[in-house]
This record gives structure tokens, C-alpha cells and sequence, in this order.
């Protein structure tokens, strides 16, 4: 296993980082099936970074807990003061996710925006085997992510951009992986079929949720 990228020297920093490259259409995406998890109770938030997201889903299903992982502490901190009032809803877990293990079975929303692209193909097909585990039947798995389209567009921006940001991750968090990792198939080998899914800038972004089926 390569070294765990170090994501805390980013924490404060993230969201305008965020916003000079992207403005507003990562937020776009990870929020954008809010409405869908409205009748979730226990989310698996992995690598939510500064906690934007997990502070949307408090505020707008307020019976939800969830049980944030993320290998920066500083992000975990971030998350939780993001959290504010609805903290108390909120158990954080500072680990490496390739080295995670569910402790229960129950729940009924995951959320990863944004982060199985620090992982290869094969780190993604593992966790997602661990996470099935831990997943009730007819749980939503929500993504957003970069990718790639197969056309002009794809080759000669999409592409380019994906590199620049690795290049760009690797010399501030350590993070080795170099290209964007290929999940398709293990998520529906797992059982979350895909219900919906929008993108964004052309097809450089996606998000989607998926629903474990009923075994
Ligand atoms: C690119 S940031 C994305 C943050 C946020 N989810 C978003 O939508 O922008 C990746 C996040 O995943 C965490 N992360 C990266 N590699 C990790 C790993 N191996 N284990 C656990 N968390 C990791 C980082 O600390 C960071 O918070």
C-alpha cells in the first residue's frame, strides 16, 4: 500500500481552492440528490473533506447520523465546527480507508464525492467489497466524481485537466495515484445499480446515486 496521502495542510484552504478552479460546480454535484436522501438514518460520509456536504445533509434530513471517515484529522476538525449545531449527529473516524472496517451493518446511505479517484481501480474494488458488507439492502450510494468522455472534449481538455489536478495533488498531499480508477463494474458486481446520473462541464463531472439491490 503506498503512503496515505496527508489532505491537512489543505483543510482551510480546501473550499477556495475549490472555488477558483471549479466555483460552484463540485458543490453542484454533491448536492445535487440531496432530495434523495432525505429518508435515510445512518450515512457512511467517506473522505467529505471539510464537510460541506455532511452539513447540507444534517440540515436537510434532521433524523440522519453519520459516521464521517477521512485520514486528515485537520478535515475531521473542519467537518465537525462545519457540523455546528447538528454535531452531536455526527461520529468522526480518522483512518486510511483502504485499511478500514465496518463496524456495523446498518447503513442505509453512503456518500463519496469527490475521493475514489485517490485510489486505484483495485484499492476502489476492495473498499467497495468492505462497504457492501456494511450496507443494508436498498441503501443509495451517492457519487460525484471527475471523468474523462470519450470524445474530442475528453482527449484534449477532460484529460489534461484530470492529469494536471493528480500532478497538482501529488506535490501538495503526497497522493500517488495518477490516473482516475475504474469502478463500474465492481459497484454493480456489488448490487448498487445505477438509478440516475447528471454531468456537468462538458462530461468532466458526474454525479449519481445507486441503489443496493434487495439481495
Ligand atoms: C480530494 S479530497 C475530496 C474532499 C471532498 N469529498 C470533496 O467533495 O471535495 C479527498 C478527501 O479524501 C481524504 N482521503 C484521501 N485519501 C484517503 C485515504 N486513503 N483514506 C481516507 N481518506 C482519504 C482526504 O483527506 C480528503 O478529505
Amino acid at each position: 500500500m503506498t503512503a496515505t496521502p496527508d489532505f491537512d495542510p489543505l483543510a482551510r484552504i480546501y473550499r477556495w481552492l475549490e472555488w477558483i478552479t471549479f466555483g460552484p460546480c463540485l458543490h453542484r454535484c454533491r448536492i445535487f440528490y440531496l432530495p434523495q436522501m432525505r429518508a435515510a438514518r445512518y450515512a457512511l460520509v467517506m473522505g467529505d473533506g471539510d464537510g460541506r456536504f455532511t452539513r447540507q445533509l444534517l440540515e436537510a434530513n434532521p433524523a440522519i447520523e453519520v459516521h464521517a471517515v477521512d485520514s486528515s484529522r485537520e478535515m475531521l476538525d473542519e467537518l465537525l465546527k462545519r457540523a455546528g449545531e447538528h454535531a452531536a449527529r455526527v461520529r468522526i473516524e480518522q483512518t486510511d480507508a483502504r485499511q478500514w472496517k465496518p463496524e456495523s451493518e446498518r447503513y442505509d446511505l453512503i456518500a463519496t464525492h469527490f475521493f475514489l479517484d485517490c485510489f486505484t481501480t483495485a484499492e476502489v474494488a476492495a473498499l467497495i467489497a468492505r462497504i457492501r458488507e456494511a450496507t443494508a439492502p436498498g441503501a443509495l450510494w451517492v457519487i460525484s466524481d471527475f471523468q474523462i468522455p470519450e470524445n474530442t472534449f475528453g482527449t484534449f481538455v477532460a484529460f489534461p485537466i484530470v492529469q494536471f489536478l493528480y500532478f497538482g495533488f501529488r506535490i501538495l498531499t503526497g497522493l500517488r495515484t495518477k490516473r482516475l480508477p475504474e469502478y463500474e463494474e465492481a459497484l454493480s458486481a456489488a448490487g448498487y445499480t445505477r438509478v440516475e446520473r447528471k454531468t456537468l462541464l462538458g462530461g468532466l463531472l458526474f454525479a449519481e446515486y445507486r441503489r443496493k439491490s434487495k439481495d
